[in-house]
């Protein structure tokens, strides 16, 4: 075994995104793409030498090859230790779990998480430091400037590594650890819920059913929630991980998640229904013929949190700035703080590791706590089966129930998808520009009361980050915000978010897209969606 140094020639876009570096996966297989990425993000680090550093993906089509590439990187680097989740599988849940147990420098998560795989889909590569979180954007900046730079890296000429066999093997001083992708994840999650509870539950016949989407969390669920739970074999629906989906979008929602939904909103539907995404950190929650928003899924969760063994002492509750605020309403409830970031999992770290928050959460499928530093798709639905668990009464009940005491915060996204990019940017920066002075107007009957570009100051460490999103708020406290994608890989992705609060219970019943209706008519109004994107209808509605 040898170190080489190669010469290679840099790529100018290689800008990690909201969650690491994603593009198509023919991109990603141009000569020198991983290795460029991978020692730009050494070179960004201090301090690894003889260190371990975790490596595991969600199973998408490049997933064993990067794996192979990395390990190699990784030991002509000079890290001491690779830990690897067998057969290349780690969800993102699990990979920073596993980062945080063993005290590993860092990690690296394949995954282009809810977006199709496959050899003309996309990829992804994002590295998490050593508390298993995303790696902050600082690091991110240091590993884009040194991508434009970089003439070369190191690998050595190691054989590949059995990545089917649990076990240790050794690249010149590195240890290569095989580790079952499992096993970690599923004693962690038994700390932290009623485990007998929920096995009570399933035996008194109560039926669910979890779509893993031929995604990640198929062995994770079959392990957890069919073995260790005692769920009926056949509760985990597409259990199996492929390369790419079986042809599917691994997205957990009404529109993406088809087969479950289908079964959940039939006649004999089950009790309670799941999905999660293609790496695992993502959650859909339905009940019998009823459909949780991710926002009132955290809030509810906050609300409920003394029914789970490890919850006993929340701290506070954050949620990304495009959220509802149903769980700042809990929080106010229960005294604690609360917390409104800008969109992405990696702003929460920073709160969790100060002990300041909790339980955090994101409109788009994304509920976590700081038992990992990663949202977690398997763990919101353990949470649920132990509120039902404790609760016995249905998801529909448990969650209008919350909303008689608390209001209901009417909510939904609407997303255009793949639109043109010229004409994405152009319908924000004419809102922008505008913003100043709609502030006092009326628009549809309501007073916009505050209309910015948000602005995030963390608390913990002070950095600042801007242009996270156009917000118009109205006087009655109702809001409507644009953002675009961040993590897309073809055009753009415009995302519209709209928020109105209700009080009066007698109206919760109202559908959600017509109690919006005003809102969503007046974003159009303002922002000139249908012409700037020429689309009059958006791709998917959450
Ligand atoms: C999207 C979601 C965001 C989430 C991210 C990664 O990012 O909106 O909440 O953290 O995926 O799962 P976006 O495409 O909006 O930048
Ligand atoms: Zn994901």
């Amino acid at each position: 075994m040898s170190i080489k140094t190669v010469a290679t020639t840099a790529f100018d876009d290689q800008k990690p995104g909201t969650s690491g570096l994603r593009k198509r996966t023919p991109d990603f297989l141009r000569p020198h793409y991983v290795e460029n990425f991978i020692q730009s993000t050494f070179d960004s680090l201090e301090g690894f030498a003889g260190k371990t550093l975790v490596v595991g993906g969600d199973g998408r089509y490049g997933n064993r090859q990067a794996i192979q590439t990395i390990v190699k990187m990784a030991a002509a680097n000079g890290f001491g230790k690779v830990l690897v989740g067998q057969g290349g599988w780690l969800s993102t849940p699990a990979a920073s779990c596993v980062i945080r147990k063993y005290g590993a420098f860092g990690g690296f998560v394949l995954s282009a998480s809810h977006n199709p795989g496959g050899p003309n889909a996309d990829f992804g590569i994002k590295y998490n430091i050593g508390n298993g979180g995303p790696a902050p954007e600082k690091v991110t900046e240091a590993i884009y400037a040194h991508s434009k730079t970089i003439t070369e890296y190191k690998i050595t000429d190691a054989a590949d590594i059995d990545l089917d066999r649990c076990g240790n093997s050794q690249i010149g001083n590195t240890v290569v650890e095989v580790i079952d992708p499992v096993n970690d994840y599923a004693e962690l999650m038994k700390q932290l819920f009623d485990f007998e509870a929920i096995r009570a539950l399933f035996k008194s016949g109560f039926r669910m059913r979890f779509d893993a989407m031929h995604a990640i969390t198929g062995p994770y669920a079959k392990v957890i929630i069919e073995q260790q739970l005692g769920a009926p074999v056949g509760t985990v629906i597409n259990g199996i991980p492929s390369e790419d989906f079986n042809n599917g979008h691994p997205d957990p929602n009404l529109t993406y998640a088809e087969e479950l939904v289908a079964e959940m909103f039939s006649a004999n539907a089950p009790d309670f229904g799941a999905a999660s995404d293609g790496d695992g950190d993502r959650n859909m929650i339905l009940g019998n013929n009823f459909f949780v928003t991710p926002s009132d899924s955290l809030a509810l969760i906050a609300a409920n949190a003394k029914c789970a063994p490890g919850y006993q002492n929340i701290t506070g509750i954050a949620r990304s700035m495009p959220t509802s605020a149903a769980s700042d309403r809990v929080a106010a409830a229960l005294g604690l703080e609360c917390f409104e970031t800008p969109t992405g999992w990696k702003f929460f770290g920073n709160l969790m590791d100060a002990d300041r928050v909790t339980l955090c959460g994101e409109e788009s499928f994304g509920t976590g706590s700081n038992h990992v530093r990663e949202k977690d798709g398997l763990w919101a639905v353990l949470f649920w089966l132990n509120i039902l668990a404790a609760r016995k009464e249905s998801v529909e009940a448990i969650v209008r129930e919350h909303w008689a005491k608390y209001g209901r915060n009417f909510y939904s996204r609407h997303d255009y998808e793949g639109v043109d990019s010229a004409g994405a940017n152009t319908l924000m920066s004419d809102l922008e520009a505008k913003m100043p002075a709609l502030i006092g107007t009326a628009l549809n009957g309501m007073t916009i009361a505050y209309a910015d570009n948000f602005s995030y100051t963390d608390p913990i460490d002070g950095s600042v980050s801007t242009k996270q999103g156009l917000r118009i708020g109205f006087e009655d406290g109702s809001r409507i915000v644009f953002r675009l994608s961040g993590t897309g890989t073809q055009g753009a992705t415009l995302r519209l978010y709209v928020e109105r609060f209700e009080a009066d219970s007698a109206q919760h019943v109202q559908d959600t897209q017509a109690a919006l209706a005003n809102l969503i008519q007046t974003a159009d109004d303002v922002a000139g969606i249908k012409r700037h994107t020429g689309r009059t209808e958006p791709t998917v509605i959450t």
